[in-house]
């Protein structure tokens, strides 16, 4: 029972999500999640935040258990489905949310920054997924999405870390489709586009005030002139999670107001063309 209107039955199970605690889309995931039945294990390398999205959750009337985990670090993973398992239910959703981004021409990029970004980006959600496959298989029952970018098709300039990272996302949702697929389990990626979150914000310091540069690319660079807010990228995510999606797999859904195909027009830049 999650305390919203209408039948919830029967519960379509527990959802592990990483990155959960994030303020942006990490946490509104694991608010829809939650507000459609799933019980939700919410991760992050921050455990308070974790924690704290886990008890808003429960506070709203539904199922939530916070946890703290890195997704560099595979010992961890394990440990931490296993707690969820044991706590929640058999884990037979996988939102791979979790991820950092950097702002740097590839040239000026390090191979510790690369390293660093693709430990998380790409190899955390694959050690992720190895984490709960062996049960979905066993289950014959699961369902993964992975949080990809408009980046990984469509690459800003200083993008290239992040974008080839993501991009590799691509390929793992597609690998993880053709190998499970006739085990029970379904794996896609949504690509948001900007999307308002502190990590962004941070990020977006790069290329000037992170509001202004925003404020022009949503009234520049989007067909729709609105900002994607997190929680219409965790809609999304809850749509290919659930069994509405039965039979879809080795998808794409981008959320992005239309900016990866955007095509460059000046007169939009003019003020009185804003919204
Ligand atoms: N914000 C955007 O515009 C945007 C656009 C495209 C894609 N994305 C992707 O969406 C996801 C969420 O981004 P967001 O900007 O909403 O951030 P967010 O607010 O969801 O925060 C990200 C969370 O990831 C956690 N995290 C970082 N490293 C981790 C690790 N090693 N293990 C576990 N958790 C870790 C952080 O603690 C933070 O809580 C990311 O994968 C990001 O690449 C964001």
């Amino acid at each position: 029972v999650t305390g919203h209107d209408g039948p919830v039955s029967p519960p379509p199970g527990t959802a592990l999500v990483t990155g959960g605690g994030g303020a942006g889309i990490g946490s509104a995931i694991c608010a829809v999640l939650a507000e459609q039945g799933w019980a939700v294990a919410v991760t992050d390398t921050d455990p308070q935040a974790a924690t704290a999205v886990a008890g808003q959750i429960r506070r709203a009337g539904g199922t939530a258990t916070g946890y703290r985990l890195d997704v560099t670090d595979p010992p961890a993973i394990a440990a931490v489905v296993a707690a969820a398992e044991s706590e929640l239910g058999p884990v037979t959703g996988l939102v791979n949310s979790a991820g950092r981004g950097l702002i740097r021409p590839l040239a000026d990029t390090t191979l510790a920054q690369w390293d660093d970004l693709h430990a998380v980006d790409l190899r955390g959600a694959f050690a992720c997924c190895r984490a709960v496959l062996p049960g979905m298989v066993a289950r014959g029952n699961g369902a993964i999405v992975n949080v990809g970018s408009v980046q990984a098709a469509t690459p800003a300039p200083g993008y290239g870390a992040y974008a080839a990272a993501k991009a590799g996302l691509v390929g793992l949702t597609r690998a993880v489709a053709a190998d499970y697929g006739r085990h029970g389990v379904r794996c896609c990626v949504v690509h948001p586009g900007l999307v308002d979150s502190a990590a962004n914000r941070e990020l977006l310091t790069a290329l000037g005030d992170p509001q202004r540069w925003m404020d022009t690319f949503v009234r520049t660079r989007q067909m729709l002139p609105q900002p994607v807010a997190a929680r219409d990228v965790a809609e999304a995510v809850a749509f290919l999670l659930s069994d509405a999606a039965g039979r879809i797999t080795a998808a794409e859904l981008t959320v992005d107001a239309g900016c990866s195909v955007m095509p460059y027009d000046d007169l939009t830049d003019r003020p009185e063309a804003g919204p």
